[in-house]
């Protein structure tokens, strides 16, 4: 998932247990009944789901498996083009599905494997503190629900595409996944919010909207770009910057807009030494020394 609250269409329920998901206006199902009656029973299917049940397994319809088909065929042939060879060869090992949207236990038992990674399901946003601090023990959560067949290859809001499609097959990769797990034990570290926003950022900049470069081309690993089928060829036009924790846990940023400015590494074994070593020392301590601003 994304890590910023308004980009997730609030989920709320009711005093009678009515599970609403609210689509903003501009979404591209919001005027679709059946789409909406949908959504909401996807989200009641992960509120109700507790630690340690089976996850809840969704029947998708003709439609949303069209969708699944489509954007996947896409964004494999972009993968080729624009990913990161880590990326690339770890989605081959990986082999996720393109002929059906793949259920979390099925994405979970493709993963245990190479990394150890499961897939939890989510409603919709999950607090920084949980997301993150669940890597610790190889857990990701998920949503469940696919964008609108009106609009295959965009959403507004991060979906299973998003979710498996770009942070499994990110995940499938033991390099990345133990950077994953570093942020999850940093999270039982800090206490502080600001420390904690702060770890979130470097996280966007690097595992969502993290760049490479690789035999004279920069390349993409982050899983918002390896997800987004128009961000995907736009990557190479921005302003692309040395890895700097500072600028990137401080770094001010649109997440409704293609980043403007992206953090480029030069090999993945950078990527493991400043982002991997600042998440596996990351503390209150380490993140004020970096910003100057004191933990409150
Ligand atoms: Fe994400």
């Amino acid at each position: 998932m994304f890590t910023e609250a308004q980009l997730y269409s609030p989920v709320t329920t009711s005093v009678d247990g009515d599970v609403t998901v609210h689509l903003s206006d501009e979404h591209p199902g919001v005027r679709d009944p059946e789409y909406r009656a949908r959504r909401n029973a996807i989200a009641a299917l992960a509120l109700s789901h507790r630690p340690g049940s089976r996850t809840p397994r969704i029947d998708y319809t003709g439609e949303e498996q069209r969708v699944w088909r489509i954007v996947s065929a896409e964004l494999a042939r972009k993968r080729e083009r624009y990913a990161s060879v880590e990326v690339i060869e770890a989605a081959e090992r990986l082999g996720l599905p393109t002929d059906h949207i793949p259920q979390l236990d099925e994405v979970t038992s493709k993963l245990v494997p190479l990394t150890g990674f499961r897939y939890a399901p989510a409603a919709g946003l999950v607090p920084l503190r949980e997301f993150f601090g669940a890597f610790a023990d190889r857990t990701f959560h998920s949503t469940q629900y696919i964008r609108h067949h009106s609009a295959p290859l965009y959403t507004p809001e991060p979906d299973a595409v998003h979710e498996i499609l770009g942070h499994a097959n990110q995940l499938a990769s033991p390099r990345f996944a133990a950077i994953y797990a570093e942020v999850g034990a940093a999270v039982a570290r800090i206490t502080g919010e600001a420390a904690l926003k702060f770890l979130a950022d470097v996280f966007w900049f690097s595992m969502e909207f993290g760049v490479v470069r690789e035999a004279g081309e920069v390349r993409c690993y982050g899983a918002g770009l390896l997800s987004s089928f128009g961000e995907i060829e736009e990557f190479r036009q921005a302003d692309l910057r040395p890895l700097n924790i500072r600028e990137m846990g401080t770094a001010v940023y649109d997440i409704t807009h293609y980043q403007p400015v992206l953090f480029c590494a030069e090999s993945i074994d950078e990527i493991e030494d400043v982002v991997g070593g600042f998440f596996a020392t990351a503390s209150d301590d380490a993140v004020a020394a970096l910003t100057g601003v004191q933990p409150v």
